[in-house]
C-alpha cells in the first residue's frame, strides 16, 4: 500500500538557524517557510535529489511539535512520511488492521496541498508515520 518515501521531518528549535545550516553546511536547495495554521508548526523543505527534509517549529499556543521539543532539547527526528494512492482505502485498511490514525481519523491538508494523515506511533515501533495521497 505504501509507496515512495516522501519526506523525514526534523523538529527545530530555530527554524533560521536550521535553515541556514541546510542552505550552507551541507549546501542543500531550501524552499519558503511554510505557516501550517491546522498542524501547529511552521515547515520549511529541503530538495534532495531522492526525498525531501521537512524543518519543523511550533506555531502557535497548542503546537503538537511543543511537547517533542521539551523532551528534545537540540530537536529531532520528528516522523517520516509515506506517500498513498488512495488516502481513503488506506484509513479503512489500517483501521481494520486495528492501527489508529491520531487527531479525529480524517485527513487533513498538509503542507503539499494534499490530504494526510498520522498514525499512533503506538501502533509502528514508536515511530510517527505521515500518509500522504499522491495523486
Ligand atoms: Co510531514
Amino acid at each position: 500500500m505504501i509507496g515512495r518515501l516522501n519526506h523525514i521531518a526534523i523538529a527545530v528549535t530555530d527554524l533560521d538557524v536550521a535553515t541556514l545550516q541546510y542552505s550552507g553546511a551541507l549546501g542543500a536547495t531550501v524552499g519558503e517557510r511554510q505557516d501550517l495554521i491546522e498542524h501547529g508548526v511552521t515547515a520549511v523543505f529541503i530538495e534532495l535529489p531522492n526525498t525531501k527534509i521537512e524543518l519543523l517549529c511550533p506555531l502557535g499556543k497548542n503546537s503538537p511539535i511543543a511537547g517533542f521539543l521539551k523532551k528534545n532539547v537540540s530537536g529531532g527526528i520528528h516522523h517520516i512520511c509515506y506517500e498513498v494512492n488512495n488516502i481513503k482505502a488506506a484509513i479503512i485498511k489500517l483501521k481494520s488492521e486495528g492501527a489508529r490514525i491520531l487527531g479525529d481519523g480524517t485527513p487533513k491538508i498538509g503542507a503539499h496541498g494534499n490530504p494526510v494523515i498520522f498514525l499512533n506511533p503506538k501502533d509502528f515501533n514508536g515511530a510517527l508515520i505521515e500518509l500522504e495521497e499522491i495523486g
